[in-house]
């Protein structure tokens, strides 16, 4: 029985049958007209996207057969980019096969980069290729696509407006302002300066105005830790001292590194830790980071008593709380 592979002849390419739009420039204006109108169409549910994002308010219900109450927002913008992608690509795949040229080519296979004539003969047929499919001739076509492109590039800048609303200063304030009450967390209650000895940490908040709510933004950006130490203990300059008061020393409790709780104090070595990703702060030199990601200190808040002997701030925070933000200054 012999091995050799029976050879067989190379069959070629079927034959070219041509299309109706092909020889029929009836056909041809017809093709490129629902070509267009696919197009149109690509525009038009983008509009839908765009309106449906900007007027149809999120809280909008309607109601679908089938899908019962529904949100005419997310419906409405779903419906739209759906219709915007699905029509463009109708339109590009009817224009393909409609109109665009199908003779099939063969190009022979080469190894690696093609010799410097071919790569000119292969410039030259997409010059021609291009020529051939007519964008310049067919300008219904080209006005409608470059309708559906351009309105659907403008989809992605229009969902910009869920980046915003710039923080602005949100970022830089705090509740905490000169002669705010420090108060216990829970608990609501003023922390006299006898109530805390060497060594106590508390967690504590600013105390609002009768009548006002603490709202949960506020506990996460107001939150404060107290931690008293020996005045002798701090290595502190002397505005930095002058912010404690008899050994009491107050930071934000918001990591500068990204936003964690600092929660754990360490009494022995007078180190605060964040338990996130483990970011060290040395109590007594204002919270200097000795270790991990931070890169900043802990802001300090500067303390005081007032004339009833209750901890109050001196000031609000003179520099933003939290980790960084682009706009930050320090
Ligand atoms: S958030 Fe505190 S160390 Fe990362």
């Amino acid at each position: 029985m012999s091995n050799e592979i029976s050879k067989f002849s190379d069959p070629g390419l079927p034959e070219h049958v041509h299309r109706k739009t092909d020889t029929d420039p009836k056909a041809e204006k017809r093709a490129e007209q629902q070509v267009a109108i696919l197009f149109v169409l690509s525009a038009f549910f983008t509009v839908l996207t765009i309106y449906s994002y900007i007027f149809i308010k999120t809280n909008t219900f309607i109601f679908l057969p089938i899908m019962g109450d529904t949100n005419a927002h997310q419906f409405f913008l779903g419906i739209g980019l759906a219709g915007s992608l699905l029509f463009i690509g109708f339109g590009a795949v009817h224009w393909a096969k409609q109109l665009m040229p199908d003779t099939e080519v063969v190009a022979m296979r080469h190894e690696m980069r093609s010799e410097d004539v071919d790569r000119e003969d292969f410039v030259q047929t997409v010059k021609e290729r291009a020529g051939t499919a007519g964008l310049g001739r067919r300008s219904l076509i080209k006005r409608s696509l470059g309708l559906a492109v351009g309105l659907i590039g403008l989809t992605p800048l229009v969902m910009l407006r869920d980046l915003g609303p710039l923080p602005r200063k949100q970022l830089n304030t705090t509740s905490w302002t000169k002669g705010t009450r420090l108060v216990t967390d829970p608990g609501n209650r003023p922390i006299h300066v006898n109530d805390l000895e060497v060594g106590a940490v508390a967690q504590v908040l600013p105390e609002l105005p009768t009548g006002t709510e603490r709202t949960l933004e506020n506990i996460g950006t107001d939150a404060v830790l107290l931690i008293r130490l020996r005045p002798e203990d701090f290595q502190l300059d002397s505005e930095r001292l002058s912010w404690t008061h008899e050994g009491i020393i107050a930071f934000s409790k918001i990591c500068s590194h990204m936003g964690c709780a600092v929660a754990l104090y360490e009494q022995q070595t007078k180190h605060l830790l964040c338990p996130c990703h483990q970011s060290t702060f040395d109590v007594t030199r204002a919270a200097k980071v000795i270790f991990g990601p931070a890169a900043r200190p802990l802001p300090q808040l500067a303390i005081t008593v007032d004339s009833q002997g209750y901890l109050v701030a001196q000031q609000g925070f003179t520099e933003p709380i939290g980790p960084s933000f682009w706009e930050r200054s320090s």
